[in-house]
């Protein structure tokens, strides 16, 4: 109802992927969130016409032990409104569940895609995640570095590869091409997928993907540095009075009772017991607040107006908690501080992307917004006439995947529109050349 598809709940779990820890990845915040349902307990609720099923998965795609052969229970869901069925050719658009349950991913651009080009669509989550677990529970699935070895994205994008082709043949519709879709992390797998897998998957739209988000590829602090604009473009007092409190809040905390002060300033739920954990908390709600500042809610100037618009005399903590306040996490009667602990492990491994793209990929459409912080790590320079980069300046993260509305700036609509032109493009190739190879028309 409503949801945009860039919210979704901050979980401790998002930094199992997203860790600054091992080898790879920089980035240190969640890559999704969705705030709109923190509430909630109704997550498993699906829209009208989806309907959700179980599909005997494979545990391990890349062994031929015994064990390999154990299997877990991956969920998808499917709604056929829109399919013109197989015997059209019609397209399978398929969502590529990331780091959250599949069930909070449903809705967005990709069902204005299945409407458009008689669709057929596929969410399939991500396996340690939501109902999709191995070994039978959360918990015995994150037991140990046993469980956990079968938690990396190139199982899971093997899961995906067989889930689509296992689909299409129950369907008869093994003529039908497939179109992969993700956002963020689940960009990133859609690009893959395609990369990987692409007699399976025709082409992908992956949108805010930082797929270049690696060691020397682009700078460490690159999404730092976009979430510092975003700020600073918004407001230079805004920046400074932020810049500046770090050493204010270490200074208050370091005192006598500081931290209960603190506690007070801040409007804390539970006593401060370290002021490094409300500077981590703070931090999320700058980096957030960037990553979302999209329209209409523009996290950024909401909680930048929150702080230059203190009343006179307001001190830099008092400032800033009202930055807090104003913020995605404000609003209750009083604030949570999370504790953000860090992860170490992460499955993530890729290298030299940019010469794999420019070799082997094509029909692939990276689309980010420059306000994203991850957009450093985006693809935003068109590598091939068919691995195509389409960004706007305005927009933030995951944006074009939302819902559309009747208040959409026209930024946002032509960068949609421009990505349906390309996404049509592909099918019509496909169709092509499928009729000349059975000899027969298809589509119409
Ligand atoms: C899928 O399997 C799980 C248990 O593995 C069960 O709880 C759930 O009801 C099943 N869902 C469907 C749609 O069959
Ligand atoms: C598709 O074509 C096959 C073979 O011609 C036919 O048996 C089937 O009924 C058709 N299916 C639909 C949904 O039209
Ligand atoms: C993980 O836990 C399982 C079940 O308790 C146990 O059999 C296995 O040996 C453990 N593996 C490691 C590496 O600790
Ligand atoms: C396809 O059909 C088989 C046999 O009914 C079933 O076991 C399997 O789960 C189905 N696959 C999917 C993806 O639904
Ligand atoms: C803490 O609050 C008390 C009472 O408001 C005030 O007197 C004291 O100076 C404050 N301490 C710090 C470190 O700000
Ligand atoms: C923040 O919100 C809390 C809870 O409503 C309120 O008590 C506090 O005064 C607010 N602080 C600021 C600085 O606006
Ligand atoms: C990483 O793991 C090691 C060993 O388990 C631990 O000592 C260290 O604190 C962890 N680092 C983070 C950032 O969690």
């Amino acid at each position: 109802m409503g949801l945009r598809f860039s919210f979704q709940v901050l979980l401790p779990i998002f930094l199992l992927l997203v860790t600054a820890a091992t080898t790879c990845v920089s980035a240190t915040y969640p890559m999704s969130m969705r705030f709109d349902r923190m509430e909630t307990d109704s997550l498993g609720d699906l829209p009208p016409d989806f309907v959700a099923y179980n599909y005997t998965q494979t545990l391990d795609h890349f062994n031929y032990k015994p064990e390999s052969y154990a299997t877990f229970q991956q969920k998808y869901v499917m709604n056929f409104k829109y399919w013109g069925g197989p015997n059209t050719s019609s397209p399978i658009f398929v969502h590529a569940g990331a780091e959250v349950p599949v069930t909070w991913g449903i809705g967005g651009f990709i069902v204005d895609l299945a409407s458009q080009f008689n669709g057929l669509l596929l969410f399939i989550e991500h396996r340690y995640y939501g109902d999709s677990m191995p070994f039978g529970s959360e918990e015995e699935a994150y037991q140990n570095a046993s469980t956990l070895g079968y938690f990396s994205s190139t199982q899971a994008l093997a899961d995906y590869a067989q889930l689509i082709t296992d689909v299409k043949k129950n369907l008869s519709a093994e003529n039908c091409p497939v179109i992969a879709v993700g956002g963020s992390y689940g960009g990133m797998l859609a690009s893959w997928l395609r990369l990987k897998y692409p007699h399976i998957v025709i082409g992908a739209l992956a949108s805010s993907a930082p797929i270049l988000y690696f060691d020397d590829i682009t700078p460490q602090n690159g999404y730092h540095v976009v979430v510092t604009k975003d700020f600073r473009e918004y407001s230079e007092s805004c920046y400074n009075t932020i810049k500046e409190s770090w050493n204010e809040i270490d200074r208050v905390g370091a005192q006598t009772n500081g931290l209960v002060n603190l506690s007070s300033i801040f409007s804390t739920c539970s006593p401060l017991d370290s002021s490094h954990k409300l500077k981590r908390q703070l931090a999320v709600v700058y980096v957030v607040s960037a990553q979302y500042d999209n329209p209409p809610e523009n996290w950024v100037s909401k909680v930048c107006s929150a702080i230059d618009g203190a009343p006179q005399g307001t001190d830099i903590l008092g400032r800033v908690a009202a930055g807090l306040n104003a913020s995605v996490f404000g609003g209750g009667p009083c604030n949570h501080i999370s504790d953000f602990g860090l992860n170490n492990k992460s499955g993530w491994h890729w290298q030299d992307i940019k010469t794999v793209l420019k070799k082997f990929a094509s029909n692939i459409i990276f689309s980010n917004g420059l306000r994203d912080p991850y957009s450093a790590g985006g693809v935003l320079q068109d590598i091939s006439d068919s691995v195509v980069a389409i960004y706007t300046n305005e927009g933030a993260h995951g944006l074009d995947l939302g819902d559309s509305s009747p208040s959409d700036p026209d930024w946002l609509v032509a960068q949609k529109e421009k990505e349906i032109k390309i996404i049509q493009l592909w099918i019509a190739e496909y169709n092509a050349r499928l009729s000349t190879k059975t000899g027969n028309r298809v589509g119409s």
